[in-house]
């Protein structure tokens, strides 16, 4: 099959499209053939080696890309309820060696979920990573309800996009931030409010946020305090080093000051997760935005533009191109 594929950690370059053995699914997985698969920065960053010190990682040689969408072709055994044909979407472990840039991969059923007839393989293969986060920000780490305030600060992007949707679905009051060649794309998500964050950031006199989701990575609690409420919720998304420190200093310090609290958000994704974003896309209360779908050999230019931090929605693959 042909799949994605890096010898060492390093930039995009040294992603490379070869043939390599279908894998062989063990006993209690499926192997599923991939229709779409879709990007996200964890992926750069797992390539570029910014997790090469976590010792769950599998070193390289491996593949790209945890987020996919097919159909099963074959089965291990052991396995019930699933069987060749059936359409499924799911997202890979980002620690093993396997990745979802490939015409094949192998998982087990509690990494997928059934794909609705009226949701298509390039729309399931979006939802996972960004969706899923996207929907556990405001119904586990800060569960927004109708009439309550939400700040998304980096709106346009994968998880944002997301964001401000099921916000919005919740029927919470949505104030977004992204940069200027974004704001009609993130007016058409249905925000309350669009900012341009290089003119006002949202966080200024008179603001008041119930929650303030920073997906981009650019506030800390300290400089968001003041326009939350009393009992509000700050969530990044844990994006890099920097901020993990920032939220670990927010954690303590917002417990030592009063009732507001600070959370890194980490996916707890899966099989349940995955059935929920299935509906809300069924629905039509998640609709990805698709900028790009692109072959494997286009994944390389891809990542150099997400490691660039701007970006909109999301950008699919198709290993059949
Ligand atoms: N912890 C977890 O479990 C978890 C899960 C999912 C994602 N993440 C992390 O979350 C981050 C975002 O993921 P993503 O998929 O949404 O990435 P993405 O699709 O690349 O989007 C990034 C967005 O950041 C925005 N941005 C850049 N500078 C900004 C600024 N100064 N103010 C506000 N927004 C700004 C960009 O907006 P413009 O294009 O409009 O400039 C872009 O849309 C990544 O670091 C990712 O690794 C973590």
């Amino acid at each position: 099959m042909r799949a994605l594929r890096y010898d060492r950690y390093g930039p995009p370059e040294v992603l490379e499209v070869v043939d390599l053995d279908e894998p062989v699914p063990r006993e209690g997985e499926l192997k599923i053939r991939v229709r779409a698969a879709s990007l996200n920065p964890l992926d750069a960053k797992i390539r570029a080696g910014h997790l090469r010190l976590l010792p769950m990682v599998d070193r390289p040689p491996r593949g790209n890309g945890v987020d996919f969408a097919g159909e099963i072709v074959g089965t291990g055994g052991g396995v019930s309820g699933y069987f060749p044909g059936m359409r499924v979407f799911g997202s890979l472990s980002p620690f093993r060696r396997a990745g979802s840039f490939a015409e094949y991969v192998c998982a087990a059923p509690d990494r997928i979920a059934a794909t609705p007839d009226a949701v298509t393989d390039a729309v399931a293969a979006t939802l996972p990573i960004a969706a899923g986060t996207a929907v556990q920000a405001f119904t586990v780490d800060a569960p927004l309800e109708r009439g309550m305030t939400a700040l998304v600060i980096g709106a346009a992007g994968g998880v944002g996009h997301f964001a401000v949707q099921f916000a919005k679905h919740v029927g919470a009051h949505v104030t977004a931030t992204c940069g200027a060649d974004n704001l009609d794309f993130v007016r058409s998500l249905r925000a309350d409010v669009v900012l341009d964050y290089t003119a006002d950031d949202g966080i200024r006199p008179g603001a008041r946020y119930d929650a303030v989701f920073d997906v981009a990575g650019r506030s800390s609690w300290r400089t968001v305090r003041e326009v939350l409420a009393p009992e509000g919720i700050y969530l990044n998304t844990n994006g890099s080093a920097s901020a993990v420190l920032a939220t670990m200093a927010g954690t303590l310090t917002s417990r030592l000051a009063g009732r507001q609290r600070v959370v890194g958000l980490m996916l707890r994704g899966g099989a349940p997760a995955w059935q929920r974003l299935a509906a809300l896309a069924q629905a039509r209360s998640l609709v990805p935005h698709v900028r790009a779908t692109i072959g494997l050999a286009g994944v390389a230019e891809a990542q150099r533009a997400i490691e660039r931090g701007h970006g909109r929605g999301k950008v699919v693959v198709d290993p059949a191109l």
